[in-house]
């Protein structure tokens, strides 16, 4: 379900036109519904039993500070994966006792900033860094509540670059080690070793792989209880999917959360111990879209180019996950138009900056709008300055108002970063 449909030969976003967004802010532009957040927000953390069980917000997905500002006053947190994330969460008036710090990578300096801020949870990944965050959390007469991911060899996801669970990836601690890491974990002085986590990967559709990975975990709590540990919290991760060829039948989404809730309390239910989750696709996927203005109609002997003014380095989720976006005309066709097959691409310099082949579309001449549905994940929070770009102004939709929440940079905020050397000048 979302908040994009046409009305009156126009799409809409809430009660907005998205031409007059487009006319007010210029393209392209990324539009979120904060109706559709409000409402994904909404199904998820009822299926899942909130506030009992905690929901923290994958905010890598889309992190401007209105989405989850929208999202932080239904009482959503934050599962955060860099200082920059912690300070973006706070600054949204997340508060620190909703915030996990996941990652397998993070500083002593990201940690130290973790501690003294007081947050909910870091989730370890890895043997080092627990001795790292107990040091740190220590010298600072703190102990730091954490959990320990583990990986349950249950690789699972939309794409090979986005599987997390397998033993091939560098995500977690292995099976193995962990009930010999937990048992270190709960003697240390500076972290309080509250339970584990786990994450397999992303755009997972199929729930087999998810219940099979948590049936691992059910195992390991039950071992390590049995070893006189306590385990009180499973981080349960995130990776739910959305389908994103059928947008307009998005009802399959409750349908998937209703049935994944009923598999957490089947696999789970009996074990007493709190649950935390960390959508992020669910929650924004849907919610937004990057609108984009076609530049030039370009035809070829096989196929008719569209260049629109959005590139890979605006939406890269087509080029790095051969990712496909439905592709909708801002102004609605008739049902008689002529419909011709095109192929969709940027205007940056190299073939991959292709948004869609062969794509069947009404007929486009240059000046159209277009939308790439499902964009509001992972597609402005993956933006890039690639070829001196803009980074694309971000707005926010709520009823029949608009805000813009990010503005399009400036030429000068952009070329301005630079810094000559002495013996250029
Ligand atoms: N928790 C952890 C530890 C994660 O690594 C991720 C995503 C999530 C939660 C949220 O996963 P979600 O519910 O959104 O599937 N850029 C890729 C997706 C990368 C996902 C990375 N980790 C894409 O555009 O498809």
């Amino acid at each position: 379900m979302h908040h994009f449909n046409y009305r009156n030969g126009q799409l809409f976003a809430e009660d907005a036109a998205v031409v007059a967004i487009a006319e007010a802010v210029g393209t392209p532009v990324y539009i979120y519904s904060a109706a559709t957040l409000t409402r994904h927000y909404q199904v998820f953390a009822r299926a899942v039993g909130a506030p009992k069980h905690r929901v923290f917000y994958a905010m890598k997905a889309n992190s401007n500070q209105a989405v989850l500002g929208t999202l932080a006053r239904l009482g959503a947190g934050a599962d955060t994966v860099s200082e920059g994330e912690i300070r973006r969460a706070l600054a949204a008036g997340i508060p620190a006792d909703r915030i996990v710090f996941s990652g397998v990578g993070k500083s002593a300096e990201e940690l130290a900033f973790a501690v003294d801020t007081g947050i909910y949870q870091v989730n370890i990944e890895t043997e080092s860094e627990l001795d790292l965050l107990s040091a740190i959390a220590h010298a600072r007469g703190k102990r730091q509540s954490a959990v320990i991911r583990v990986n349950p060899d249950v690789g699972a996801g939309g794409h090979a670059k986005i599987t997390t669970g397998s033993s091939a990836n560098k995500f977690g601690v292995s099976f193995d080690e962990a009930s010999r890491i937990y048992a270190r974990a709960a003697n240390m002085p500076g972290v309080k070793m509250l339970g584990l986590a786990t994450h397999i990967g992303s755009l997972i559709m199929d729930l087999g792989d998810l219940e099979a990975a948590f049936i691992r975990m059910r195992d390991l709590t039950l071992r390590l209880r049995g070893e006189g540990l306590t385990v009180e919290r499973l981080d349960l991760g995130g990776g739910l999917g959305i389908p994103y060829e059928i947008p307009e039948t998005f009802e399959h989404g409750p349908d998937l959360i209703e049935a994944y809730a009923a598999m957490i309390e089947r696999t789970l239910g009996s074990l007493d111990v709190e649950h935390g989750f960390e959508p992020g696709r669910l929650i924004a996927g849907n919610a937004g879209i990057l609108v984009t203005k076609v530049l030039q109609v370009n035809p070829r002997a096989h196929t008719t180019f569209l260049i629109v003014d959005a590139a890979m380095n605006d939406l890269i989720r087509p080029a790095m996950y051969e990712a496909y976006h439905e592709i909708w005309s801002v102004r609605q066709a008739t049902a008689s138009a002529p419909r011709k097959t095109y192929d969709v691409a940027g205007p940056v310099c190299e073939s991959g900056d292709t948004f869609a082949t062969a794509r069947p579309l009404p007929e486009t001449h240059i000046g159209d709008l277009l939308a790439f549905m499902t964009a509001g994940a992972y597609g402005a929070t993956m933006s890039s300055t690639y070829n001196t770009r803009l980074l694309v102004p971000e707005v926010l939709v709520n009823g029949a108002e608009f805000a813009i929440v990010r503005p399009r940079t400036t030429f000068n905020d952009l070329i301005g970063l630079d810094r000559v050397p002495r013996w250029l000048r």
